[in-house]
């Protein structure tokens, strides 16, 4: 396994993270009728990937671990279930992330990066992890009624406090990043160490910030790396039951005709490398390190153990720039919809 630091600070990570969104599914529902995470599932997914050598997990308060979008009954599914099964392992090996910002009930404060929300959530994700503190502390999106200020400052007494270890952001505009590492500066607060954006081969919105993270030696967690799941070619003979695009909120982005026409001609390149479709697109955005100076780091969704096998393979590709501008070429003509 590659260790590489998180941004600009001493952590080292795998340079390769489980999502906490979507986790292994056990097939039964509860009485709102929403699917269950399988604890053991999820406890073989963990147990193999330390076997690997991943060592960095990341989720958010808000998700439940097979339900999207979450509702207020289900959200911390995910934090509680990767707490109970994090119980069997060493917690010090582990880096794990999770986020604050989305909305937790529906009273006036209960969403935000206030001061009052934040110091309250970080308590709730820490009593549903059933650990004492966390790696990273991510804001999960922008809170346009909160000062920069306040919220920084509430940032670095959580650091200061010892519940959390290293700050991040995540789905902020480039200005807003900017504003808010300018702030920490001339405040002496702790600045981000990575952003966490939506990137893949097909959604490259994220490439127009990166000047900003290399300037601030801050590291890219790759969101949805592989479209959630339509690089793996999941999509290519239609939706099955089980998978993302049977209980999506918008499916309509899973069986996209532009992608579809071009996901053949990947396969045949992966063949060419001896590779899967998923190793493909994950080597793609790590062989992306050498065109922005930035480290990237896939934040992958796993589902299954199998999914885990392949994906973690494609830390072993060296892809060739030749093979890297082919791939860019395939999809320079397709228009794809943000995810919903
Ligand atoms: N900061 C944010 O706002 C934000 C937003 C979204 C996600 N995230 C983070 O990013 C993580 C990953 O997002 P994501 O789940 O959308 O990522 P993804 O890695 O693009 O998609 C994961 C899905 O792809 C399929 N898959 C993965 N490997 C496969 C393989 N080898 N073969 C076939 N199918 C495969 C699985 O689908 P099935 O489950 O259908 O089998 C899996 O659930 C999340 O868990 C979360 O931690 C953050």
């Amino acid at each position: 396994m590659k260790y590489v630091n998180l941004g600009n600070s001493g952590l080292l990570v795998s340079q390769f993270c489980i999502g906490g969104w979507q986790l292994p599914g056990s097939g039964s529902v509860d009485e709102s009728g929403v699917e269950s995470v399988d604890v053991e599932d999820l406890k073989r997914v963990l147990k193999k990937a330390v076997d690997y050598g991943v060592n960095f997990i990341d989720t958010a308060n808000r998700y439940h671990g097979r339900m999207s979008p979450t509702d207020l009954v289900h959200a911390g599914g995910s934090e509680r279930v990767i707490g109970q099964v994090l119980k069997g392992f060493e917690r010090e090996y582990f880096v794990i992330a999770t986020k604050v910002s989305a909305r937790m009930s529906p009273w006036p404060n209960g969403e935000g990066l206030s001061r009052k929300h934040m110091m309250w959530q970080i308590r709730e994700s820490l009593k549903r992890l059933e650990m004492d503190y966390v790696d990273l502390y991510q804001l999960h999106s922008p809170d346009p009624l909160t000062p920069k200020l306040e919220t920084l400052k509430t940032l670095d007494n959580l650091v200061k406090n010892g519940w959390v270890r290293y700050v991040g952001e995540s789905n902020y505009p480039t200005e807003e990043i900017q504003e808010f590492m300018q702030l920490a500066e001339d405040h002496d607060l702790e600045g981000f160490v990575s952003m966490q954006e939506l990137y893949n081969l097909l959604e490259r919105g994220v490439e127009a910030k990166l000047p900003l993270a290399k300037g601030y030696k801050m590291a890219l967690l790759a969101y949805s790396p592989l479209a959630q799941g339509i690089l793996a070619g999941k999509y290519m003979a239609g939706v099955q039951k089980g998978d993302r695009a049977s209980y999506a909120e918008d499916p309509r982005r899973f069986s996209d005709a532009g992608v579809l026409k071009v996901l053949p001609e990947l396969e045949i390149l992966a063949k060419e490398e001896s590779i899967t479709l998923s190793q493909l697109s994950l080597a793609w955005m790590l062989k992306k390190q050498e065109t922005f100076g930035v480290t990237i780091i896939p934040v992958v969704g796993i589902t299954r153990l199998s999914h885990l096998e392949d994906d973690v393979g494609a830390l072993e590709v060296n892809l060739d720039s030749t093979v890297e501008e082919r791939m860019d070429e395939l999809v320079s003509n397709v228009t794809f919809a943000p995810p919903a």
